[in-house]
């Protein structure tokens, strides 16, 4: 098999998992953070889960620009500028932002987002970069390319503002939950999720390919589940919860 067949083979099976991943993740939550519990193996602070979980994302994705042909094509260069600014973030800055260090995060989920992160990438960065067509300056023009690059500009600063939030919540050292007021939570609970699938949308537009297209569909797939749970979650909890937020997509879910 070459390397063509292959990829296109790992890219149909990356779109079946994710959509078996979305129904499943309805069932099973994905153990970390507020829903870490015990049987899924030892726990390590979050901090080191989220280097450790997406830091191959980053080195991937660079060493195959480097492998690459059109290193120096301005396209080429904006796409790895974006997914160097939000990996390089996820996986350096992000987790010495965090509140709390305790051990929320298990080996196995670290273990299977790494996993997904190294698959991933290849699948973003070999297509980019070396077996899809060349990437010429002429995309800089393409509506698809300009509309993708805004709105993962605008789907990045949701994420940013609403983590920002997120994180102010909490004094150093404690591990309490606050209900998170402001910003785009004042209409759903989960306004970080939406950022990062605007973000995804925005990428895979920008790309225009089906690796990108699968980024996205695992990225909503994977996160929609999570702020539903987090939704009912922050119910429970919370008597006073503000009951015209809704999970995820204002006025809708
Ligand atoms: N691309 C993807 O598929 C993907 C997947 C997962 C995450 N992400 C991104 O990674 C980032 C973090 O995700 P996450 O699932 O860890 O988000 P999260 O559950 O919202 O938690 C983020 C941080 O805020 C703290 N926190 C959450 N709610 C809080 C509250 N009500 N009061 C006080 N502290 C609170 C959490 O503490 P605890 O850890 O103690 O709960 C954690 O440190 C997000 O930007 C998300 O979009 C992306």
């Amino acid at each position: 098999m070459n390397e063509a067949t292959f990829y296109n083979w790992l890219v149909i099976a990356w779109l079946v998992l994710a959509a078996l991943s979305f129904v499943a993740l309805f069932f099973v939550t994905a153990p970390y953070g507020r829903f870490t519990r015990d049987g899924w193996g030892p726990r390590v602070p979050s901090r080191w889960g989220w280097v450790l979980m997406e830091s191959p994302s980053l080195l991937v994705f660079v060493a195959l620009f480097g492998l690459g042909r059109g290193r120096s094509e301005p396209v080429a260069l904006l796409l790895l500028a974006m997914w160097v600014v939000h990996y390089a973030h996820r996986s350096f800055i992000y987790p010495f932002r965090l509140r709390s260090s305790r051990p929320s995060m298990t080996l196995s989920v670290i273990a299977m987002g790494a996993a997904f992160n190294i698959g991933n990438a290849y699948l973003n960065g070999r297509y980019l970069f070396a077996l899809g067509p060349a990437l010429e300056s002429s995309r800089l023009f393409d509506p698809r390319f300009l509309s993708g690059f805004l709105l993962f500009v605008a789907g990045f600063a949701l994420n940013q503002h609403s983590d920002r939030i997120l994180l102010g919540l909490r004094r150093p050292g404690e591990t309490i939950y606050r209900i998170p007021r402001g910003g785009a939570y004042r209409y759903v609970s989960c306004p970080n999720y939406l950022g990062e699938i605007i973000e995804w949308g925005g990428w895979a537009l920008a790309c225009w390919n089906l690796g990108a297209l699968a980024f996205f569909v695992w990225t909503a797939a994977n996160l929609a589940p999570r702020a539903v749970k987090t939704h009912r979650w922050y119910q429970e909890q919370f008597p006073d919860y503000p009951p015209e937020r809704k999970a995820i997509l204002p006025y809708l879910m």
